[in-house]
């Protein structure tokens, strides 16, 4: 049966990486129809929002998306689209897995870790306020029932995974009473699942430790900010945001997307890695039952960072976008 997915490209070099990932599944022949919408600059553009009403019905209808990164004016314009639509359809499973690749050099060895951030609340909630022109106030809001959320998707993931440690960060010393509340909730949801350990951590100590020792951890389960700033500081263990991908999951719905932004950096040059994409978009086509494509295209990209010939600027080598999809589509078997 034919899977309606909502696809958006994203601004900077959301083009690029979204049209190689479309080039993949359509040499897959998978049986997906893509409903594209507009997100973003391009939305405000259009329909004076950043989020539009035809792209959340297409994702209310579809509950499965592919989206490129979208830009988010700095200090000042509209809220990000990646955290409203997060919070439009409770994605509060934001789970970004971080893995060595054999055959890729880089600082670490042995990194297998995932890291799984609460998506809807903390600091993100989006309460801000000026209080006078020299003032403005952010309120930090973490509720039992987020943290327990995002507590039992956590534990459950390592039981299906084969996982056996979860490691709460928090700063638990100083917001005494937000992050009591979240640890508290992920004790209690511990208490279910003896089978698996749990370890906290108080965030500025993890960031050192996973620095130093990144092997010791197997999933790192956070509030919002503390889980956004971690999981790009996981990226660079393996060789940097080109490489990591990320599953915003809810009940209703799912949005696969990579953990970078939209790098306007390197925007419109051909040299995005698009493995971050494309990897999402193997996950997502896991998660809609289509397991032997999904396994193809992982394979493809082991192959390629195996054999160390194809790489792309940011890993060292001079591979353009267009040319490294030519090499995973030419390695899908
Ligand atoms: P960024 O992730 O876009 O870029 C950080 C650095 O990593 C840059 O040097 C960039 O060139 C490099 N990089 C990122 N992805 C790469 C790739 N696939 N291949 C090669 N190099 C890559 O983060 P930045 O610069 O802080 O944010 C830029 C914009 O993206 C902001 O407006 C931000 O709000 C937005 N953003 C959007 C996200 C999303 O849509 N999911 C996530 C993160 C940021």
């Amino acid at each position: 049966m034919t899977k309606n997915v909502t696809l958006i490209y994203g601004d900077g070099i959301g083009p690029e990486v979204i049209r190689s990932v479309v080039d993949i599944i359509e040499f897959l022949g998978c049986d997906i129809n893509f409903d594209t919408q507009i997100a973003g600059l391009e939305s405000v553009k259009k329909y004076d929002k950043p989020i539009n009403d035809k792209l959340i019905e297409s994702i209310r209808e579809n509950k499965v998306a592919l989206k490129g990164p979208v830009t988010t004016p700095v200090g000042r314009g509209f809220r990000s689209v990646n955290v409203g639509l997060r919070q439009e359809f409770n994605l509060y499973a934001n789970v970004r897995p971080v893995k060595n690749f054999e055959g890729l050099k880089c600082r670490y060895e042995n990194v297998d870790l995932v890291v799984m951030r609460e998506n809807t609340e903390g600091l993100y909630s989006g309460v801000e306020r000026k209080e006078g022109e020299e003032k403005a106030v952010s309120e930090r809001i973490i509720t039992k029932k987020a943290s327990e959320d995002i507590a039992r998707y956590a534990f459950e993931y390592a039981r299906k995974e084969n996982r056996k440690k979860i490691t709460a960060l928090h700063k638990a010393n100083i917001l005494k009473l937000t992050d009591r509340i979240f640890l508290d909730a992920v004790e209690s949801v511990a208490g279910e699942y003896k089978d698996i350990e749990l370890e906290e951590m108080i965030i500025d100590a993890a960031c050192m430790n996973i620095v130093m020792h990144p092997e010791k951890y197997d999933i790192l389960l956070a509030t919002n900010l503390f889980g956004d700033i971690i999981s790009d500081l996981c990226a660079g263990l393996i060789g940097g945001l080109g490489l990591t991908t990320g599953a915003n999951i809810g009940k209703d719905a799912a949005i696969f997307e990579a953990v970078h932004g939209s790098a306007p950096d390197i925007a419109g040059t051909n040299s995005a890695n698009p493995t971050a994409c494309i990897l999402a978009a193997s996950d997502m086509l896991g998660y809609l039952g289509l397991k032997e494509e999904c396994t193809k295209i992982k394979r493809a990209i082991e192959d390629i960072f195996k054999d160390g010939k194809t790489l792309t600027k940011d890993l060292g080598g001079n591979c353009g976008t267009k040319e490294f999809t030519r090499e995973v589509i030419a390695r899908l078997k």
